[in-house]
């Protein structure tokens, strides 16, 4: 509402009424209760995070993870070259934003804020950072996205924001512990929210 309007409102409202402070104060404070609330709306609709996804010692895998909130679950979206054609490869969350090491092992182990086993993203229990294995096309690249609620972005305890990502030589078998026996890790991208 245009501001003239909503003083123009409290004028009539004021001299109706009498008793102007009250009707000053209901006005504000309904101002600002609905922007506060477009605000918490606004956040949680449209908080992203980006990786830039670069190999590691004598692997060419690079490219980009995208995390974006949506209500109560995170989209990601992964693009990726640089993979053997066809081949599948474990993906994680791990916990340190940290890919310095030649081999990707400053980042870690697997992001996992509740303290469970490692296993399918598809059912719990497993890390929040467990997700599903990629495929690479025939091009060797990966063009993809979907969902997971163990994630979020901006708040909470899945907040991926400061951790990383690492895809891996070999397809996670979501069961041997505490990382699906993935192998080496190829690329590594710390993520940062926009
Ligand atoms: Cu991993
Ligand atoms: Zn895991």
């Amino acid at each position: 509402m245009a501001r003239w309007i909503r003083w123009s409102l409290l004028a009539v409202a004021c001299g109706a009424m009498g008793g102007c402070e009250t009707v000053r104060d209901a006005a504000s404070s309904v101002t600002s209760a609905v922007s506060s609330g477009w605000d918490s709306l606004w956040n949680s609709g449209s908080a992203t995070a980006h990786a830039d996804v670069k190999p590691t010692q004598g692997n060419s895998v690079s490219g980009k993870v995208e995390f974006r909130q949506s209500g109560s679950t995170v989209h990601v979206t992964v693009d990726l070259d640089g993979l053997a054609p066809n081949s599948e490869h474990g993906f994680h969350v791990h916990e340190r934003g940290d890919c310095s090491a030649p081999d990707g092992m400053s980042a870690g182990g697997h992001f996992n804020p509740e303290g469970v086993a490692h296993g399918n993203s598809a059912h719990p229990p497993h890390h929040a950072g467990d997700l599903p294995n990629l495929k690479a096309d025939a091009k060797g690249e990966v063009h993809t996205s979907f969902d997971t609620g163990a994630l979020s972005v901006g708040s909470g305890s899945g907040d991926v924001d400061g951790h990383s990502v690492v895809v891996h030589r070999d397809a996670d078998d979501y069961q041997s512990q505490p990382a699906g026996n993935s192998g080496p890790r190829l690329a590594c991208g710390v993520i940062a929210q926009k």
